[in-house]
């Protein structure tokens, strides 16, 4: 009895020291929820359930169970859900960030620990899909992403809003006094109006075009919007898919390869990208033993052009990518970038998926190769004497007029401290000074929060400044604008060069050379190296201990030391 494939319910029992024991009570106890016999003979799907009452963009997920359940059942297979670590991403404090490498334990262990041959994933907001991939890529069973989808945008006073650049957009506007308390209060019920991820090329949308990218989504479902039918259709074959995997196994590992990920660098930079996607990337990379040098996106980035116009880039909505021939019409044009050999979640290489599809494209939302709506990619890698292990800008997002500056440190030492005395009428700062924010990393103790995005002085933003040079080891949601550094690292709670740099400092960015220098004598520096204190205790339990003692910095994708792969 104890020679039967190990597939199904039989897999990963139960150790109570005798097998056919324990494959009986499991078989037993699964009968207790009213399946069949020949049900539990089927091949097992897992299905990881992320719905949450504090994540509004999964708000659709049951419903998309629902439909994958449909399409494991029709193709043979036994569909069985579980709950995971769900994360919202305006929920969750100091930062989601924090709770990412939780969510990919969470969702390796409970593949490996249950018994099931193949699994979907469903996912959207921000951290989840990364978190999700990580999880599948270091439990190595076939795995599907499902992706939740995009909100759509909603008309307001004959505008289209859609979350979340333009809830940045008018917030700036309500800070700068063009919008009052009474509009604002209005917009807030208008910016997110359905279920989905936010609707812009953010962090969640980008992350769903790399999991598309990287094949493991199935092709043609990362900008579905989440209320769209087609949204269902999607899970219901993402369910079917997953038995025929579990038959005939891919896993994870034969799909995110260096090679795809560098498909996925590519895509990246096209679309215009957010920040968040490099570090995420990389993580999922490490999961796989690979590592992504940020020379090499700065290589990538020199020859990929971005080819989607979306916010917060340019001006449409992840919807219009939809209906604008998808992400498929994006690797299309990418062609000659790609690594063909790929293979991805169908059982075709990424070639043999491209040279299959329909051709029709929106070309005022997709652009061509020859014709790109910028000609560099998104994302560039900074580095120099103030960021020696990297720095990351958004330049699609940015303004190049910014790009190759000299200017004087106005640093807040905190996010305590710049919410203190950003707005205060006597802070000295002037439109061509730099903001410099200190503490905000991986280790700060914030968890590396998406508050890389300094609000500009008030007084500057009532004067008309719309942008200025902001430099931190912190993050940006990808919904974000501006000329905004990030992810300094070695970052500034760890003694990095970030933590040396005081008000009246000259720093230097130069977008074309790559650098970004802090212009003090290194036996000053010196000096001040000699005095730095670590800004943060140690926490003495739980997640948050377990947390500050192995994660990574962001040139390592913030994971944990002890998941990456060895
Ligand atoms: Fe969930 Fe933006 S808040 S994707």
């Amino acid at each position: 009895m104890t020679d039967k494939p190990k597939h199904g319910l039989a897999r990963g029992l139960t150790n109570y020291g005798d097998a056919d024991f324990s494959l009986y009570l499991r078989r037993s106890f699964a009968k207790s929820m009213g399946y069949s016999g020949e049900m539990l003979a089927r091949p097992v799907i897992g299905i990881a359930d992320t719905s949450s009452g504090f994540n509004n963009c999964h708000r659709n997920v049951p419903e998309q169970i629902e439909a994958i359940k449909r399409g494991v059942l029709a193709a043979g297979g036994l569909p069985l859900s579980f709950p995971t670590v769900s994360l919202g991403e305006v929920f969750l404090s100091p930062t989601s960030m924090m709770f990412r490498n939780m969510m990919a334990m969470d969702t390796e262990e409970m593949i490996r620990a249950q018994p099931m041959d193949a699994v979907v994933l469903v996912g959207g907001c921000d951290k989840t899909v990364p978190a999700q991939l990580m999880g599948a890529a270091s439990a190595d069973v076939p795995a599907i992403q499902q992706i939740v989808g995009p909100m759509m945008p909603n008309m307001f006073h004959g505008e289209r809003l859609g979350a979340c650049t333009d809830c940045r957009r008018f917030w700036g506007l309500h800070r700068a006094g063009k919008v009052d308390q009474a509009g604002i209060d209005e917009i807030e019920g208008n910016l997110a109006a359905t279920a989905g991820s936010c609707a812009v090329m953010g962090t969640a949308s980008t992350m769903a075009s790399i999991a598309e990218a990287l094949g493991m989504a199935l092709p043609g479902t990362a900008a579905i919007p989440a209320v769209h039918a087609d949204r269902l259709r999607a899970a219901e074959a993402s369910g079917r898919r997953a038995v025929e995997l579990a038959k005939n196994p891919i896993r994870p590992s034969q799909i995110i390869t260096k090679k795809s990920i560098e498909n996925a660098m590519r895509v990246l930079l096209a679309i215009g990208g957010s920040t968040n996607a490099i570090v995420h990337l990389t993580a999922i990379a490490g999961r796989v033993g690979v590592k992504i040098d940020l020379n090499r996106l700065n290589t990538l980035s020199d020859t990929t052009p971005v080819l989607v116009d979306l916010k917060p880039t340019g001006q449409h909505y992840m919807s219009d990518l939809f209906a604008a021939g998808g992400l498929g019409a994006v690797l299309r044009e990418l062609k000659p970038l790609l690594h063909l050999d790929c293979m991805t979640v169908t059982g075709e290489t990424m070639g043999e998926r491209l040279a299959n599809e329909p051709g029709w494209v929106d070309r005022s939302v997709v652009r061509t190769f020859d014709d790109p709506y910028q000609k560099e990619g998104g994302l560039v890698a900074l580095f120099g004497s103030l960021a020696p292990n990297g720095a990351i800008l958004k330049r699609s997002a940015a303004d190049p007029t910014l790009f190759e500056r000299e200017g004087r440190a106005v640093v807040f030492t905190s996010l305590d401290d710049l919410a203190a005395r950003v707005d205060t009428p006597d802070l000295d700062i002037k439109a061509d000074d730099f903001m410099v924010l200190q503490n905000a990393g991986p280790k700060s103790g914030y968890a590396m929060p998406e508050s890389g995005y300094l609000p500009i002085p008030q007084k500057l933003a009532r004067a008309g400044l719309k942008d200025m040079v902001r430099i931190s080891d912190a993050r940006m949601s990808g919904t974000a604008f501006g000329t905004i550094v990030l992810h300094v690292s070695p970052e500034a709670a760890i003694g990095g060069p970030l933590a040396l740099v005081k008000n009246g400092d000259r720093i230097r960015i130069s977008v074309k050379e790559r650098r970004i220098e802090l212009l003090v004598a290194e036996d000053e520096l010196a000096r001040r190296r000699a005095q730095w204190k670590p800004p943060v205790e140690m926490p003495k339990r739980g997640y948050a201990k377990l947390y500050m003692e192995h994660v990574m910095q962001a040139e390592d994708g913030c994971d944990f030391d002890f998941l990456r792969r060895a």
